[in-house]
């Protein structure tokens, strides 16, 4: 429904952006908003905010987003759509224990602010974390706790962006990390990926007739959206690209420790933690509601961010924070990633077969060795965003690939998240999804 009021490019897409989201505000809240409507209509004189907003907000993307999370409690449609992961990895026994004996015993520390830049003891874990995971411990100033992954993006944005500054992403990249750029008015340039990941090469080439980006963001391990990972030997070449051009890199290791077999190549920060600012989240590893992630970077760039955290959110929660730590110092969290691991390795091998028995024929997708998404290419013809409204008919949801892309792109991709859908269900969801193809390719 919200796809299909979409124009054709991306600029007219962004500028239609203030509408689709009051609407899909509105269809979100359901009866709630149909009453809220009701009475505001019966009041005064209905009035349209939307010319009031600044003009930061007209590049802002942010109605696919809506729309997912539209579709968070939804049980009659199987949806591939949203990046969840599945509740049976959330630690409701151990979180109810642990919850309590915090509220008991340490109120003063769990229920009071905390550091804007974390708690020092959930820090002192986190930094030992990243030395066991990583092979490197943040120095003096180097780590800092943020609320999630996309409150760091935010942060970096803010700190590091001024209308107009080039930010280099890949083609097809994370909706949210191109949201949070465009709300600081980057000027976004996409580079184009293969197996590999980034394609390093074209990057090079850019940087060499002129390109000079502020920051480049990139997500190495199993990206959102395609589920692709940047292959070991690119790695040192992109931190030197960083270094001679002397630009940041902004490293999201979201789904980083979500590899199939456990294993991953060096993190970019790991090998150039002058040049990289790593971002991680805890959303896919112990649960979103938490909102908790970190992030480590230089120094000074660290610390430009606690004061940018200063004037949003100030500090996150430190009853969160308190609960993490003890999870993880109890053994919990390394415990339940061999758990998940073994959950999304058998989803997505499903959705692999699945894909296999119903898409039309020259339909490629992509086979991730970790994370949570596959990234789909039908034939020609297929319009993914058109076609949304039938596949919801069809009671299957996916999200069309165009607002991945910084600019054109996509229009027959989509992203398909097996993570939250139930193994017996992946089938049917596939299957459903190839009969919209098919019907459509017979139409054109
Ligand atoms: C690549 C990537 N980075 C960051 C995030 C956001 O993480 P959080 O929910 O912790 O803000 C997501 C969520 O889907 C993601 O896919």
């Amino acid at each position: 429904m919200i796809s299909c009021m979409i124009g054709s490019g991306p600029e007219q897409m962004y500028a239609l952006l203030p509408r689709i989201l009051t609407f899909a505000r509105l269809a979100c809240q359901g009866r709630e908003g149909q009453e809220m409507q009701a009475s505001t209509t019966a009041g005064a004189e209905l009035r349209d905010w939307t010319a009031s907003f600044a003009r930061r907000t007209r590049t802002l993307g942010g109605g696919e987003i809506t729309a997912i999370l539209a579709l968070a409690g939804a049980t009659d449609v199987i949806t591939f759509s949203g990046g969840f992961p599945d509740p049976a990895t959330f630690p409701k026994d151990v979180l109810a224990e642990i919850a309590g004996r915090l509220v008991a015993q340490d109120v003063a520390v769990a229920l009071q602010y905390s550091q804007t830049e974390g708690l020092p003891s959930l820090r002192d874990y986190l930094a030992g974390r990243l030395d066991a995971l990583q092979g490197r411990r943040p120095g003096a100033g180097e780590l800092m706790v943020t609320s999630g992954g996309i409150d760091c993006m935010e942060l970096v944005a803010k700190s590091l962006v001024d209308p107009g500054d080039p930010v280099v992403v890949e083609a097809p990249s994370y909706l949210g990390a191109i949201m949070a750029f465009r709300g600081y008015e980057a000027d976004l340039r996409g580079v184009p990926m293969d197996e590999d990941g980034m394609q390093v090469d074209v990057l090079a080439d850019l940087l060499d007739a002129g390109l000079r980006p502020k920051v480049l963001y990139t997500i190495p391990d199993h990206q959102n959206p395609t589920g692709l990972s940047l292959a070991a030997e690119r790695r040192p070449a992109l931190v030197e690209l960083a270094r001679r051009y002397r630009f940041l890199i902004l490293e999201d290791v979201a789904y980083r420790e979500l590899g199939f077999d456990g294993t991953a190549p060096p993190s970019l920060w790991s090998l150039a933690p002058d040049v990289v600012i790593q971002t991680g989240t805890f959303s896919k590893t112990f649960f979103p509601g938490v909102r908790l992630g970190w992030a480590a970077a230089p120094p000074e760039v660290i610390a430009q961010l606690v004061t940018a955290k200063q004037n949003s959110d100030q500090c996150s929660g430190a009853l969160g924070q308190r609960m993490l730590e003890e999870y993880g110092r109890g053994g919990h969290l390394d415990r339940q990633l061999v758990e998940s691991r073994a959950l999304y390795a058998r989803r997505a091998e499903l959705m692999g077969k699945a894909l296999a028995e119903h898409m039309p024929e020259g339909t490629g997708w992509t086979t991730p060795r970790g994370g949570f998404f596959t990234w789909v290419t039908a034939p020609d013809g297929i319009d993914a965003v058109a076609l949304s409204p039938a596949a919801s008919a069809r009671k299957v949801a996916y999200v069309p690939g165009r607002p991945f892309y910084p600019g054109d792109g996509g229009v027959s991709q989509l992203r398909l998240a097996y993570s939250r859908v139930e193994d017996d269900l992946i089938d049917e969801g596939a299957r459903r999804l190839g009969n919209v193809f098919r019907t459509a390719l017979q139409e054109a």
